[in-house]
């Protein structure tokens, strides 16, 4: 098994199940989207002592346009709320704040925020937060390839190889590509999250409601990904031979 010193490590999550959490409860869906943020809070903290330095929260999907409004104003407004209250602990955590996704659709007093808390955690070093907000995978990588096909010189970019260069560039430069995706709530599906980056990731699904999801689950989470065997196409390492192993095949 290759050994891996997990101090860099990006870690991906798919918030998932605040919904089916809160239902099972016999309360608003929303109530679940509320208790969501103390699972942010516990795995922002515990993040860096278990060596994960990007972590990235899949927090409303392009997709998810598509619930009712009611629904989509209370996740922006406990978003919002998530950011006044917790700038500061996230500044003096070391922690950077960077939201991903489309930020035109995003009404202006979250977003106001949002660009408060990203300058005000500018400087943070020990863990870099990237929050996804009307986030979808695939508008990223169109965007990525936008961008590509209005730079000369064209005929470079038109190449296979140059373009993946350049979608590499320009997706992962910053955060580099996810170690591990975990997401909760029991569905086995990426949803339109961070499809090229994940690319050689490992998956772990887990039933756990989101509301739910602690340092426990996190630290297991790792654990499971300590014990995968990552090849990124290639073939394991040959064991290193010792000594007397080598003395012993040569007589
Ligand atoms: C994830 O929980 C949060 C968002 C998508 C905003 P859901 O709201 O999808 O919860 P379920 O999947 O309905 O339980
Ligand atoms: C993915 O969850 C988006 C977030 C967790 C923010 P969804 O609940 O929207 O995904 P589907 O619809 O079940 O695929
Ligand atoms: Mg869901």
């Amino acid at each position: 098994m290759q050994s891996k010193s997990n101090s860099r490590l990006h870690v991906a999550i798919i918030m998932d199940g605040n919904g089916r959490w809160a239902t099972q409860r016999g309360l608003p869906r929303v109530a679940g989207h509320r208790a969501g943020v103390a699972a942010v809070r516990r795995v922002v903290e515990h993040a860096p002592p278990l060596g994960i330095r990007v972590l990235t929260l899949y927090a409303f999907s392009s997709d998810n346009w598509a619930r009712p409004a009611s629904e989509v104003q209370s996740i922006f407004w406990i978003i919002r709320a998530f950011l006044r209250l917790e700038c500061e602990r996230l500044r003096q955590q070391g922690a950077r704040l960077e939201v991903i996704g489309r930020r035109d659709r995003i009404p202006a007093p979250l977003l106001r925020e949002i660009e408060r808390t990203e300058s005000a955690t500018a400087a943070g070093r020990s863990l870099h937060l990237r929050i996804a907000i009307d986030y979808s995978a695939q508008m990223s990588i169109a965007a990525a390839v936008a961008t590509a096909a209005a730079q000369p010189p064209r005929e470079q970019l038109i190449s296979p190889d140059h373009m993946r260069a350049f979608i590499a560039h320009a997706l992962t430069a910053d955060s580099g590509n996810v170690d591990l995706l975990i997401r909760t709530g029991g569905e086995q599906r990426l949803s339109d999250f961070l499809l090229w980056e994940t690319a050689y990731a490992e998956l772990v699904f887990t039933h756990r409601m989101w509301p739910d999801f602690d340092e426990s689950d996190l630290a297991s989470a790792l654990g499971d990904f300590n014990h995968r065997e990552r090849r990124f196409g290639a073939i394991p390492a040959a064991p290193v031979q010792s000594e007397s192993s080598n003395t012993d095949s040569a007589q």
